[in-house]
């Protein structure tokens, strides 16, 4: 008898070792065996980073997918679009009927802007100063075009939330506003909205509330959706998820079901199984209801699936690999706490970590610390923070520096101050930040200096 046979299985389990999860830091890089092994990667926040496993399966769908493109259209690419949406809610708890895939946060927004029933000569947006330019321009689009209105709720941060809430109760108080667009975690500066109260406060003006949450999958419980009960919120999964890139995903209340479309609007604008049944009787009238938001997004016009596809995958590599959201988190969180001293003293004397007096403005994947600029450029200081157009040219300069060195990190000018974005990730460790700060550091200093000397 073979030994195996004389064990019972749970005995035989617990001999077998786990997979050790492998430790986070440089050696973790091994997963991205895409990334230039000479960069030094630091702006997670602005593309993600896929993992090797993640970007194998999505070129296994494309293969599949021009296999045999017929039946991969035709008989798979529903069903499989489905278990994708199925699996992606089961790993964020949320509810897969009020889920689509779309490409990226910008088309998530452009979505919910362009299926809204505006009534142009008296509908207001309200947005913040700090939101994403490429939504903001959504917008202004609709301003521009059709003459839609809106107003701008000045934020300068370090803001409590208090404060930024306060700001935001006094327009929307007015009862002037249809819909407000607000980020859960904005990009540059990258600090957090307190979104959740501005969703209620949304809910107790009677205001539509648009939530970018850009950086949301991936580095805060998005439960809150299903709870909240926002009435839009669109999250990209190939920043902080792990997904390829171009995967986001669009939330949308039941109470939009009817009237949220594609984007492009498609064959699923006359199909009838994507009109909404007003006094639905029959199960399976309620089946249709409940199935809009999958009917309408599944396919609008011929894509790639493989991004899509490969969302079962990147959860995967965040369960089995990285050893669940916890453990990502809690090394995001213990290498910022190393990390912001260390940046703090690369940028010497009045850097300033932006942070509120009660530390709500933290995510884990992100962190802004200012950097000084000596009394030599005060005159240029001075144009950075008041001439967009002037900082936009001097970033650019920074960059190419940076890019040189293959340690880059995003400049922000907020509120009078020059804010360096550091991102936080799995694969990163403490050395890149000192790495990252000599590089932009100097890479600014140099611009400035041929500034001085032109
Ligand atoms: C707050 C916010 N909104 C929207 C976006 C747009 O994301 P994407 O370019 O993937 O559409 C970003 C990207 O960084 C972002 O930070």
């Amino acid at each position: 008898m073979g030994c195996t046979q004389l064990i019972a299985p749970s005995t035989l389990e617990a001999l077998i070792p786990t997979p050790a999860v492998m430790s986070f830091g440089k050696s973790f890089r091994s997963h991205f065996p895409h990334l230039d092994p000479a960069v030094t990667p630091l702006n997670h926040g602005s593309f993600g980073l896929t993992p090797g496993c993640v970007t194998e399966q999505q070129k296994r769908v494309c293969e599949t997918q021009e296999g045999y493109s017929d039946r991969f259209h035709f008989s798979d690419a529903e069903r499989i679009y489905a278990q994708q949406i199925q699996a992606l809610a089961r790993y964020l708890h949320l509810d897969p009927r009020n889920l689509a895939f779309v490409t990226n946060a910008t088309c998530g927004v452009n979505t919910v802007l362009r299926s809204i029933k505006w009534d142009f000569s008296r509908d207001r947006v309200l947005l913040h100063s700090v939101s994403y330019a490429a939504c903001a321009n959504t917008v202004k689009f609709l301003a521009d075009y059709y003459g839609l209105q809106y107003d701008v709720v000045k934020l300068d941060y370090p803001l409590e939330d208090d404060d930024l809430l306060a700001r935001f109760h006094e327009k929307l108080a007015t009862g002037s506003y249809r819909l407000c667009m607000f980020d859960m975690i904005s990009s540059m500066p990258g600090v957090k909205l307190p979104y959740e109260q501005l969703i209620q406060l949304c809910k107790q003006h009677d205001v539509l509330s648009l939530v970018d949450g850009a950086h949301g999958a991936g580095l805060v419980d998005l439960q809150f959706l299903d709870t909240l009960q926002p009435d839009f919120m669109t999250t990209n999964l190939h920043k902080w998820l792990n997904a390829p890139k171009s995967c986001g995903m669009l939330y949308v209340n039941p109470k939009h079901h009817a009237t949220i479309q594609s984007l492009p609007i498609s064959w699923n604008y006359s199909l009838q199984n994507c009109q909404y049944i007003p006094n639905p009787t029959t199960a399976e009238d309620r089946l249709q209801n409940e199935s809009l938001m999958h009917n309408k997004f599944w396919f609008a016009g011929t894509i790639s699936y493989a991004q899509y596809f490969s969302v079962e995958e990147a959860i995967k590599f965040r369960e089995e690999t990285c050893g669940g959201e916890d453990r990502i988190r809690e090394y995001q969180w213990q290498l910022q706490r190393d990390a912001v001293p260390l940046v703090l003293a690369e940028f010497g004397p009045g850097a300033k970590l932006l942070q509120n007096s009660t530390n709500t403005l933290a995510v884990a994947g992100m962190f802004n610390v200012s950097l000084p600029l000596s009394e030599k450029y005060s005159v240029l200081k001075q144009k950075l923070v008041s001439d967009v157009h002037y900082f936009q040219n001097f970033r650019e300069k920074c960059a190419a520096l940076m890019f040189s060195r293959k340690a880059f990190l995003p400049l922000v000018c907020h509120n009078g101050e020059l804010w360096v974005r550091f991102s936080v990730q799995v694969y990163n460790e403490l050395e890149d930040y000192r790495i990252g700060a000599r590089s932009v550091k100097s890479a600014v200093a140099e611009v400035l200096d041929a500034e001085l000397s032109a």
